[in-house]
């Protein structure tokens, strides 16, 4: 094994894939992690396809100056696109991880499955699709546009939350047996939908957890633990909420601004102290 672990990239459009993050740090130790936060064009939910896959390419093309091993997918929504067969993976060195592909596959055919995602990963189709080539017999979705913002902004408990939280879920209570966090915002609210829907959540970066472990064979490490995180907006509101967020994991966070659309000038400087 490499004597500093792989290199591991992640990203999303805010700090939902920190529940992802976490969950690959919990189980893996030390390994260099790289998380992008594209917190500039947040939500993604709700953008036009054409903008978020130009989006994502530069996200890959950066991944690919890091030289990351594996590219981890902490968004539902961009891995749709890429699902779609719009993106050219075979023009990067790393590994591509779906959140969607390995979020699936602990539910079985007889399971009856509520699906929460944003806009996109729901218009998209490719849970249902895949759900559907699975046969499951009782499904149904359901776009939740104003959890992004809701969390983005802090209110992770309280009466805000839980207004919104009723105004979803209020026709779900006790009819599904699994309800499938299909946006990786959503498990910071994991508590509260079990609750309103007494059903059983599914947090696909199990899925992941399981994939890096059982296909790529990743090392399970000790020692001190760190992550890189690339921020593209607000700077300051995803330290404090990451902070929030990565509470109880005691690592180093370093927290560096970038440009997407200066990646191929700043190459040089991109990669500084
Ligand atoms: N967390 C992302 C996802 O899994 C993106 C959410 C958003 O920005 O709307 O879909």
């Amino acid at each position: 094994m490499l004597p500093m672990g792989m290199k591991i990239g992640f990203f999303d459009s805010g700090i939902g894939g920190l529940t992802v993050l976490k969950n690959v740090m919990k189980n893996f130790g030390n390994h260099q992690y790289f998380y992008l936060a594209d917190n500039l064009n947040v939500p993604y939910g709700s953008k036009p396809i054409s903008f978020l896959k130009e989006n994502l390419e530069k996200i890959m093309y950066f991944y690919n100056l890091l030289h990351v091993d594996v590219l981890i997918s902490a968004c539902n929504t961009t891995d749709s696109i890429v699902l779609k067969n719009n993106i050219a993976l075979n023009n990067y060195d790393f590994v591509y991880v779906s959140i969607i592909k390995n979020g699936i596959k602990s539910i079985k055919k007889e399971d009856s499955v509520l699906l929460l995602g944003t806009e996109n990963t729901i218009k998209l189709g490719v849970y249902k699709n895949l759900l559907f080539e699975k046969g499951i017999k009782k499904f149904d979705e359901l776009a939740c546009p104003l959890f992004v913002p809701l969390i983005e902004e802090g209110y992770w408990y309280g009466q805000m939350a839980d207004s919104i939280l009723r105004f979803y879920l209020r026709d779900f209570r006790a009819k599904y047996d699994k309800v499938l966090l299909g946006c990786t915002h959503y498990p910071i609210l994991e508590e509260q939908i079990e609750r309103y829907t007494e059903a059983l959540t599914i947090d696909p970066s199990d899925g992941i957890v399981d994939f890096l472990n059982e296909e790529i064979k990743v090392e399970k490490r000790i020692g001190s633990l760190s992550v890189n995180y690339y921020i593209t907006g607000n700077i300051e509101k995803f330290k404090y909420l990451s902070k929030l967020f990565m509470k109880d994991i005691s690592y180093v966070p370093n927290f560096k601004k970038i440009d997407l659309n200066k990646l191929y000038e700043k190459q040089s400087i991109l990669f500084t102290k």
